[in-house]
């Protein structure tokens, strides 16, 4: 006789528990055997199989008890808390479960050092504890900020959390706090963590974007660890430390090249480290050099005289020379530092390089590093739009590569949805 199966969540069964039942998955068409009985289902297990998108598994009718036992076990291993796990879905009542995506959908986890110095927020903090979050008591009868968070109004443990739609708020909270910590006697310290939270937020928002496909949702999620690896590595960090230190715009750009050139990188088949890592530093560090140049011409509003421009013009010299002085960078990191301003024309700076003698790496610089400056809004200046952008430098054909131009138009393509719904800007 055939055997019958019953459906049951993955997240029926708990990671580091030893089912004493098989586990079956249903693959093209037919029952297999996943697990067997009395083996750990460790969280490798468990990785794997949401890594796959499975959603159930499956039991053999006659273990249905069996199952019931296992569960009734689980949840008797968590006393007083529902049979609540602290994460990875791995709740067992479907109520916590759907509390646990709530929470996950509508709140951002924030680092409790941003706020630790006494000062105003005009967005509520929430308290993430258990798979709860509660509102922080300072907020508590006053509905309209600005609040005064004090280091003493924060839980000892759990998480902080914000709302999504405070995003934004919470990136110009921290901007302020990091362009007045650049002047003002902030311990390097806290200045790391400042600067590491609002990294984190820019290479979010220029990849999040919730009508992506599921490959691009996981593209981001490998973009965003090649760039918090790379954020974690001395030489990357200081150095984006020392580009905040001097000018905020290049900060923001720096880490936008970065991210996007990772992105780039992975759409034509980069997908080993070390190559991801070193075209990460080199977009992190590619504009280092500006830090030696004069901040009022790198703002100036409006166009440069020729002499200004042929000072803005020795950031590359310098950026090499700086990083030359104090790091032993592998070659292909400086490449990208040298060669972001060459075109394939010959027609760019410093050495008027052509074609065959720019590194790939110079080449994917070359195209992020310009589309990122015509896409950046500036005080006097409001960036053009990406597919405005695209449109201009698509047409530039003499001075990028237009292979690599193409898989780009079509990563933003895939990042952006239709050119329909973009705002000419
Ligand atoms: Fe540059
Ligand atoms: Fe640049």
């Amino acid at each position: 006789m055939e055997k019958s199966y019953i459906q049951i969540p993955l997240r029926g069964i708990v990671a580091e528990t030893v089912p004493d039942f098989d586990l079956y998955i249903f693959q093209a068409g037919s029952y297999v055997l996943y697990r067997k009985a009395h083996y750990c289902f460790d969280h490798d297990t468990l990785a794997k199989l949401v890594d796959s998108c499975v959603e159930s598994l499956f039991i053999a009718k006659p273990d249905l008890s069996l199952y019931e036992d296992y569960r009734q076990r689980v949840l008797d291993g968590q006393p007083g808390k529902s049979g609540v796990l602290s994460y990875e879905g791995l709740f067992v009542d479907p109520d916590e479960v759907r509390k646990y995506y709530q929470i996950v959908d509508n709140f951002f986890s924030v680092e409790d050092e941003s706020f630790i110095d006494g000062l105003e927020v005009d967005f509520p903090v929430f308290h993430h504890q258990g798979n709860d979050v509660f509102i922080l008591p300072v907020f508590a009868g006053k509905e309209q900020g600005p609040w005064v968070l004090s280091p003493w109004a924060l839980p000892a443990d759990g998480e902080l959390m914000i709302k999504k739609e405070d995003l934004p708020r919470y990136q110009a909270f921290l901007e302020n706090k990091l362009v007045a910590s650049a002047t003002g006697e902030t311990p390097v310290k806290r200045k790391a963590v400042l600067l590491r939270e609002m990294s984190k937020l820019l290479v979010q928002g220029l990849l999040e974007d919730p009508s992506s496909s599921e490959a691009m949702k996981k593209l981001s999620n490998q973009i965003t660890e090649v760039v918090g690896f790379i954020l974690d590595n001395e030489e990357g960090f200081y150095g984006l430390m020392r580009i905040q230190a001097h000018d905020f715009y290049t900060y923001v750009h720096s880490m936008n090249v970065c991210t996007l050139s990772v992105a780039l990188g992975y759409t034509i088949g980069l997908f080993k480290s070390p190559d991801l890592e070193m075209l990460a530093l080199g977009g992190l560090l590619h504009d280092i050099g500006k830090c030696r140049i004069d901040p009022k011409i790198i703002h100036k509003p409006g166009k440069l005289s020729l002499n200004e421009f042929i000072k803005v013009k020795n950031h590359v010299k310098f950026g090499i020379e700086m990083l030359k002085e104090s790091h032993d960078l592998p070659a292909e990191v400086l490449q990208v530092v040298a060669m972001h301003h060459e075109r394939l024309s010959g027609g760019g700076y410093p050495l008027g390089l052509r074609n065959g003698q720019i590194s790939l790496f110079g080449k994917i610089a070359a195209i992020v590093d310009a589309f990122d400056s015509l896409t950046a809004d500036r005080p006097y200046k409001k960036g053009i739009s990406p597919f405005q952008a695209l449109d201009v430098l698509s047409k530039t054909t003499t001075d990028y590569d237009m292979d690599l131009m193409r898989r780009f138009i079509f990563l933003l393509g895939r990042q952006l949805g239709s050119p329909q719904n973009q705002q000419a800007g």
